[in-house]
């Protein structure tokens, strides 16, 4: 009788080990990797993030960027709606920072210069007489590592930089870690942790650009978007924030509710005009579940993003030219894409009325945003 009962148990413990197996190994189907070359003597992998829809997305962990998102259109036909290149040879070339976590001060710093506890940092000026997206060798542009997490409900990974104090001019030895979760209802979340060990200041975002008819098929002028803003951060000649926190009412930066994005691009408004088109910080009113929505009515595709953040950039991609080319060898022409940078504030450590933006060695950084991708019929 003990033996039947000792003998049932091992059968027991023999099929949950079997289940947690199966689980692990289907886990291991759901996330890929592949070399992608070498940069600085660290290698670089192209992972693929496949969800139980059959959706993709691909992430590097060069720059820790977003390479490729494979989502439906209304008809069930899958495209793929954002920038990216072949290989590392054109992320190391490329400058327009796609699908990359960008750190450690995302946007704009007036004239590269800012002083925390009395002391005056100076960094890179990579932006005219302004410091941008980090500087130079921002976080972009470094290689991260990478862990493919097993222990998660959906395909994840996570990418871990660590920043040594004075890097791009930056006080503290910073490490930053930033989550992808590819869940099964089409939804990127990125989750960020940031810790530091001195003072300093921080502003971290993905800098993907969106094209919901297929990356590298024409503009993004017919394109609707919502942000749930009702105030925005005017800018001067150097797309520096004046410190007003201007109301979106009347201006044709008000989308609480759906406009083409083309509708007042090229309204003479002095705002668009320094901005070559959209290329503004909007104030979030964090209100409602989703901050901001992107739809296509071409394709019925629609992009909605989430977050804790207090600002989100609408860029317009106003710098593109078309000779950048991108996965599969399509040119991303004028305009032809659009970003949703969610942030804070452009210039916030010399701007006193601004939310801070000051990280310190007591209590890290903890933020998450999420890109969900839907049809709308
Ligand atoms: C955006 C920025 C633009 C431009 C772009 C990169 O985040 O707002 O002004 O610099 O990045 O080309």
């Amino acid at each position: 009788m003990k033996n039947k009962s000792l003998f049932t148990l091992a059968i027991v413990i023999a099929i949950m080990a079997g289940m947690v197996a199966c689980k692990s190994s289907k886990k291991q189907e759901m996330v890929t990797s592949e070399a992608f070359g070498t940069f600085n003597g660290k290698e670089v992998f192209l992972y693929t993030l496949t969800n139980k829809k059959g959706d993709v997305i691909k992430l590097t962990n060069y720059g820790a960027s977003i390479a490729e998102v494979s989502v439906p259109d209304r008809n069930g036909v899958r495209g793929n709606v954002t920038f990216g290149y072949d290989n590392l040879a054109g992320y190391k070339s490329g400058d327009l920072y796609f699908g990359k976590i960008v750190g450690r001060f995302a946007n704009r710093i007036a004239k590269g210069k800012f002083t925390l506890d009395g002391i005056e940092y100076t960094l890179s000026l990579n932006n005219g007489a302004n410091s941008l997206h980090g500087g130079n060798t921002g976080w972009h542009s470094r290689v991260w590592d990478a862990q493919i997490l097993t222990k998660t409900d959906y395909p994840a990974i996570k990418f871990k930089y660590f920043s040594p104090d004075m890097e791009e001019g930056y006080p503290g030895n910073v490490t930053a870690e930033v989550v992808y979760t590819w869940t099964d209802d089409d939804e990127i979340i990125m989750d960020y942790k940031v810790t530091t060990d001195k003072n300093t200041v921080l502003n971290i975002t993905n800098h993907a650009y969106f094209n919901l008819h297929g990356a590298g098929t024409g503009d993004i002028l017919d394109h609707e978007v919502v942000i749930k803003a009702s105030a925005f951060t005017p800018v001067d000649s150097t797309l520096i924030p004046t410190g007003e926190i201007r109301p979106v009412e009347g201006t044709p930066f008000d989308f609480r509710s759906p406009h083409k994005i083309g509708e007042r691009i090229n309204n003479p408004d002095i705002q668009l005009v320094l901005g070559k088109g959209y290329d503004h910080n909007f104030v979030l009113d964090n209100a409602e579940e989703v901050d901001a929505s992107v739809y296509d009515p071409l394709t019925g595709r629609q992009l909605e993003v989430l977050t804790d953040q207090p600002g989100i950039q609408l860029y317009t991609g106003n710098f593109l030219d078309g000779t950048q080319k991108g996965r599969g060898g399509k040119i991303y022409v004028y305009r032809s894409g659009f970003c949703l940078e969610t942030q804070h504030y452009p210039d916030s450590p010399n701007q006193a009325t601004f939310p801070s933006t000051v990280l310190t060695p007591d209590e890290p950084f903890i933020s998450s945003t999420t890109y969900r991708f839907s049809v709308k019929k």
